[in-house]
């Protein structure tokens, strides 16, 4: 990789990272997740809608770390998290697709409950990839960011069996709808979008042989229809 590359895509990253030894795949911190917002969660039941069209308007990090926290994060001293798991075999994992996030360089990120973390997979802009993989829904081409769940069945196959399967897709939900919960208490929108090649998004998401895109979740602003 030229010099020039390597200041180009990953300098940037490295200047907002906690640096961890691996000059390509740098981790960054996740802030305070934004407070409270003092809605209800009958409030946001009630108010919880599928939106498609998103401001251009870019996403806090304080945002994105409370939408993740609410995904996927620890919230028990035992390591149980945010939403349930069969056997709490925690098969899913958590991906950002980033565009606009404040102080976060483009590109794509896992999530890392353990210590609330991003750690940088590939940098750049991926919506347009992701849009087209995702059949050209626009939602997805002009959101901010997009979170994906991923899964790992054989973590709970190798537990319960075919019935794994099932779980693994049960949980997806749990996850999803905290998503989409917490989107709508913070004054975003967020759609559940299953409408896409497996393979495509693969791809794009550098994942394993052993890992599957269950949803993709595009975020921002709401604009009025
Ligand atoms: C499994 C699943 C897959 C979905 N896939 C898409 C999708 O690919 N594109 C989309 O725009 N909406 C998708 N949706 C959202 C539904 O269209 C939406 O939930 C439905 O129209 C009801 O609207 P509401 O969520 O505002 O109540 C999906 C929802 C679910 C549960």
């Amino acid at each position: 990789m030229s010099a020039v590359f390597t200041r180009m895509f990953f300098l940037p990253a490295l200047l907002i990272s906690v640096y961890t030894g691996n000059p390509y795949h740098p981790t960054i911190l996740l802030p305070e997740p934004a407070p409270d917002s003092g809605i209800s969660v009958e409030e946001a039941i009630e108010t919880r809608r599928s939106i498609r069209t998103f401001a251009s308007e870019s996403i806090s990090l304080a945002e994105l770390a409370r939408l993740l926290h609410s995904a996927q994060g620890i919230t028990s001293d035992y390591g149980f998290r945010a939403a349930p798991s069969a056997g709490a075999t925690f098969p899913l994992s958590i991906l950002v697709i980033a565009e606009k996030v404040d102080s976060l360089e483009a590109g794509i990120y896992a999530y890392e409950p353990s210590n609330e973390s991003l750690t940088a997979i590939r940098m750049g802009c991926f919506l347009d990839e992701l849009s087209e993989a995702a059949l050209g829904q626009t939602c997805v081409r002009n959101s901010p960011l997009v979170i994906a769940i991923i899964a790992e069945y054989s973590i709970t196959t190798s537990v319960y069996g075919n019935r794994g399967r099932t779980y693994v897709h049960m949980e997806a939900g749990h996850v999803s709808q905290n998503i989409y919960l917490q989107c709508t208490a913070l004054g975003l929108g967020t759609v559940a979008v299953g409408a896409f090649s497996d393979n495509a998004i693969s791809e794009i998401l550098n994942l394993a042989e052993n890992e599957t895109p269950l949803y993709l979740m595009p975020v921002g602003r709401p604009v009025e229809p």
